[in-house]
């Protein structure tokens, strides 16, 4: 935490290159809303962080109240003063120092932060130099002094083939902000009051602007879903990569898809083409290939291959084998080994759940659900039709329709229907067409 610095983050815009009804600070990059990653590298910086919204700005508060508290949100009036300068216009920072940040930069980090509060200038600007700059705006460059910025819809052939873009990172001090706002115009492309105007404001009064060369993987601005998914690999690598450095086995890891509010304890194995998402727990467990699993809690267990836990399955030292769907269940010792749907069900230790066991727990109207004691073996192929109880030490019969109701201790349940063998059939039936 740095004393005394103000983080404005701005998230009002629209993004309509993202061609989404969303707005664009609220698509996400593993499993988050892109905001929320700019908010948590700002609040590891301050403890005044401003985020300026307008469009779906219900949803976006909401949003990000359920990860923070204590942000200042500041409503930007986008009919009068639209732009990433109309955004500043409303802003009351609580320090002489401010950090602009736009909202679509999910990359950034703490200590790329850092590094524009080592100068004295009276506005550091992060800059970066691009093999292809398009879609950003042009740094114009003289004699070493940054001159003004200029956006690529308002640029000439000249200024576009400039190859140092503004990477939408600046530190002000608030009397340039003051200063410099509310002399702002929209005569421009876009009729926007744009912030990097600024720039050009400023250094017409001689005022010191201090370029910081930045690189692009943290700055990436996200303005396409083709920049969402670039963005969301290279964070995903790096979520993998604290995870294995704090001592995760990750087979192919590039093929693991893993989301930010999962976690790991001990030592756990994660195999190729896994999905984790969600508020996942996963404990020295063994996750095998091709395995989803959603907002779940896996303990002293494998799973797969190509099982799939869904939302609030709690597993402690079980096997789920391949083609298991395990839905708002606990299971607790237990087996699982193929093919099964166990939804709303308690399963207690030493049980053997048998390949093709459905849980029939939805009516058409209401989920019920199935308690299953401990030690109990559940022949494949059965039918649970919920609500169920069965308590401890109980057998059910491969092929059981196990109706609703209590099923008492150490008794079998069986419904099958008899055999019938019709004798000759097979050369009667196979024989009669070829007469
Ligand atoms: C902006 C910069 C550009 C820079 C690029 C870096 C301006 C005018 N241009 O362009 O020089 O190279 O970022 O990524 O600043 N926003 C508001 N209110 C608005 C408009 C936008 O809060 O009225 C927010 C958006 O939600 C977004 C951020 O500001 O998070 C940037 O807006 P965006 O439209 O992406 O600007 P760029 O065109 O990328
Ligand atoms: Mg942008």
């Amino acid at each position: 935490m740095v004393n005394s610095l103000t983080i404005v983050i701005l998230a009002a815009g629209k993004g309509s290159r993202m061609k989404s009804p969303k707005a664009k600070v609220l698509h996400e990059i593993c499993g988050r809303e892109m905001l929320y990653y700019s908010i948590k590298a700002a609040r590891a910086m301050s403890d005044d962080v401003i985020v300026v919204v307008a469009h779906q700005k219900d949803s976006v508060i909401s949003a990000m109240e359920r990860y923070f508290t204590g942000l200042t949100f500041v409503t930007q009036d986008t009919d009068n003063f639209p732009g990433t300068g109309g955004a500043m216009m409303g802003v009351q920072p609580k320090y002489q120092n401010v950090l602009v940040l736009n909202g679509d930069m999910p990359l950034i980090t703490p200590k790329s932060i850092e590094q524009f509060l080592h100068s004295d200038a009276d506005i550091v600007m992060s800059v970066i130099t691009l093999d292809n700059p398009s879609g950003y705006g042009r740094v114009v460059i003289e004699k070493g002094h940054v001159e003004r910025i200029v956006e690529e819809k308002d640029a000439d052939n000249g200024e576009k083939a400039i190859q140092t873009v503004n990477a939408g990172v600046y530190a002000f001090k608030h009397n340039v902000l003051k200063t410099y706002l509310p002399l702002l115009r929209n005569t421009n492309a876009q009729a926007e009051y744009y912030l990097t105007d600024v720039i050009a404001l400023a250094r017409r009064d001689q005022l010191l602007i201090a370029p910081l060369y930045v690189e692009e993987v943290e700055f990436k601005g996200v303005n396409s879903k083709y920049d969402l998914a670039q963005s969301e690999m290279i964070m995903m690598d790096r979520l993998r990569h604290t995870w294995m450095d704090a001592g995760v086995i990750m087979q192919l890891p590039e093929t693991i898809y893993l989301e930010e509010g999962v976690k790991f304890e001990g030592e756990c194995v994660i195999e190729n083409g896994v999905r984790l998402c969600g508020e996942s727990l996963i404990s020295n467990s063994h996750i095998k290939a091709h395995s989803v699993i959603e907002d779940s809690t896996v303990t002293n267990s494998d799973v797969g291959p190509l099982a799939h836990l869904r939302p609030l399955s709690v597993l402690e030292d079980t096997h789920v084998g391949n083609f298991v769907e395990v839905k708002k269940s606990t299971l607790t010792g237990v087996k699982a080994g193929h093919l099964s749907y166990l939804g709303d069900a308690t399963i207690g230790e030493g049980s053997n759940i048998g390949a093709g066991t459905i849980t029939c727990n939805y009516d058409g109207v209401k989920k019920y659900q199935t308690l299953i004691g401990k030690n109990v073996f559940v022949g494949s192929d059965t039918q649970l039709v919920a609500p169920v109880e069965i308590a401890d030490n109980v057998m059910i019969a491969a092929g059981t329709t196990v109706t609703a109701g209590k099923y008492e201790s150490g008794i079998l349940i069986l419904s099958r229907t008899p055999i019938r063998k019709v004798e000759g059939f097979f050369s009667k039936f196979f024989t009669k067409g070829k007469e």
